[in-house]
């Protein structure tokens, strides 16, 4: 590695600093002091954890000589060849893995936020300093989804990418398809359990799924996506009553974040987070619990799915691990990286062609003058059905068209009670 190796000890040990010492960054040196002899065996060369990096005290734990709390120390100390940064947030994360680059040392990160935000700006640093910029366990927990992208399939050209990559949201879905919890139980529940915060707005407002897909979506695409760009929709509407008019469909309701090139349009991409009703025929159908699955759409290769632990101590600690590993090798190939040209490369999402299941409540001729907008409807049932409630799934047009021609079916008397995307894969 270039950098401030001159400064550096003899090169027989490789020193690590851990940044962050939570539930990722304890998993992290847990793992790497049980699989020490197996990761210096890959690695060829010895490696230790030099610095463990935070503010907060742990006494008794048996790293107490290695916890700091000034950043500068790592910073400043040419021996840290490595560092794991765990943090998580926008600040000081990115400050920090910037400086950490800058001074020739690589950096791996499970920073969703970090990455897609500031992600095409640290790659650049990286490359420019020799060193490497690894993040695979930002999206997808323990699932290898990043270095597969970037290496075994990079020489076929991806047209779509889509997944379930949050394990709360799905944990809540699942509980009320398999167990009709509605979705004030199933997040209590999940709350509970510790799968969402007590503040659960990252989660089931979608969110979390957006970072994902950003970062996916610029990997596959190689333009940074920005976040704040994607349309973003979360769970919190999604009704029991939707779950059985979704099972009368033959498919489920899930949150799919989603992005695919446009046919004619090489610069644009579209994007998207939302509940989406798939087939239960689709491979995504039966990613149940807090489990993550991924979708990849390529020209020759046809659709690969990566399914696992989205999320997790030791699964993204594991994919942590990886990663400092494939950044000690010397052979390692720097090849993440994607473009940031300061241009929004994220279409309006108006533009999307997709199916509708619509669900509303009122007037009794509200059907035929569905069937009259929209053509060839599929009228959907539900136990229990009340007499002024219908449900159908529209065929696939123009979000933007399908916007329009809901806004002239429903009014004062025909009220809509939900609209989710119905998703062909
Ligand atoms: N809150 C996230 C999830 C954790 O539920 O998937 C992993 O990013």
């Amino acid at each position: 590695m270039s950098g401030c190796s001159s400064q550096r000890n003899d090169n027989t040990m490789i020193n690590i600093a851990v940044m962050g010492y939570g539930t990722v960054g304890s998993g992290v040196v847990e793992m790497f002091y049980k699989n020490r002899e197996s990761i210096h065996r890959k690695v060829g060369k010895a490696m230790d954890i030099k610095y463990i990096l935070d503010l907060r005290d742990f006494p008794g734990s048996p790293y107490e000589e290695k916890l700091i709390k000034d950043f500068q120390i790592i910073a400043d100390d040419p021996d840290v060849e490595i560092v794991v940064e765990v943090m998580g947030g926008l600040e000081p994360a990115f400050t920090f893995t910037k400086t950490c680059l800058s001074r020739g040392k690589s950096v791996v990160t499970s920073n969703k936020e970090l990455v897609a935000a500031r992600g095409a700006e640290l790659l650049k640093i990286a490359k420019e300093n020799g060193v490497s910029f690894f993040f695979e366990a930002s999206v997808g927990g323990g699932i290898p989804i990043i270095r597969p992208l970037t290496s075994c399939l990079a020489q076929d050209e991806i047209d779509e990418i889509a997944g379930i990559l949050n394990g709360t949201t799905n944990f809540i879905l699942t509980k009320m398809i398999r167990e009709q919890t509605s979705f004030a139980d199933a997040l209590a529940l999940a709350q509970k359990l510790g799968y969402a915060e007590r503040n659960p707005s990252a989660d089931v407002d979608g969110h979390d799924a957006c970072r994902k897909i950003c970062i996916l979506a610029s990997l596959c695409f190689g333009k940074h996506i920005y976040p704040e760009f994607v349309h973003t929709e979360g769970i919190r509407s999604v009704t029991l009553e939707d779950v059985a008019y979704a099972e009368d469909w033959g498919g489920v309701i899930k949150l799919i974040g989603r992005a695919k090139r446009v046919p004619g349009n090489s610069d644009g991409i579209l994007a998207m987070v939302s509940p989406a009703l798939i087939s239960k025929e689709c491979q995504l159908a039966s990613v149940d619990d807090v489990f993550n699955g991924i979708l990849v759409r390529a020209e020759a290769t046809g659709d690969v799915v990566f399914y696992g632990r989205g999320a997790g101590k030791l699964p993204t600690a594991s994919a942590v691990i990886a990663d400092v590993v494939n950044a000690a090798k010397p052979t390692d190939s720097k090849t993440l990286l994607w473009q940031d040209d300061g241009k929004n490369h994220v279409l309006d999402s108006q533009q999307d062609v997709v199916g509708m299941y619509l669900r509303l409540t009122g007037t009794s001729d509200a059907l035929q003058r569905a069937q009259n907008l929209f053509g060839e409807i599929r009228i959907l049932h539900r136990e229990d059905q009340p007499q002024d409630e219908i449900a159908f799934v529209t065929p696939a047009m123009a979000e933007g068209t399908l916007q329009q021609k809901i806004l002239q079916l429903t009014g004062e008397r025909c009220k809509l009670r939900s609209a989710i995307r119905v998703l062909g894969y």
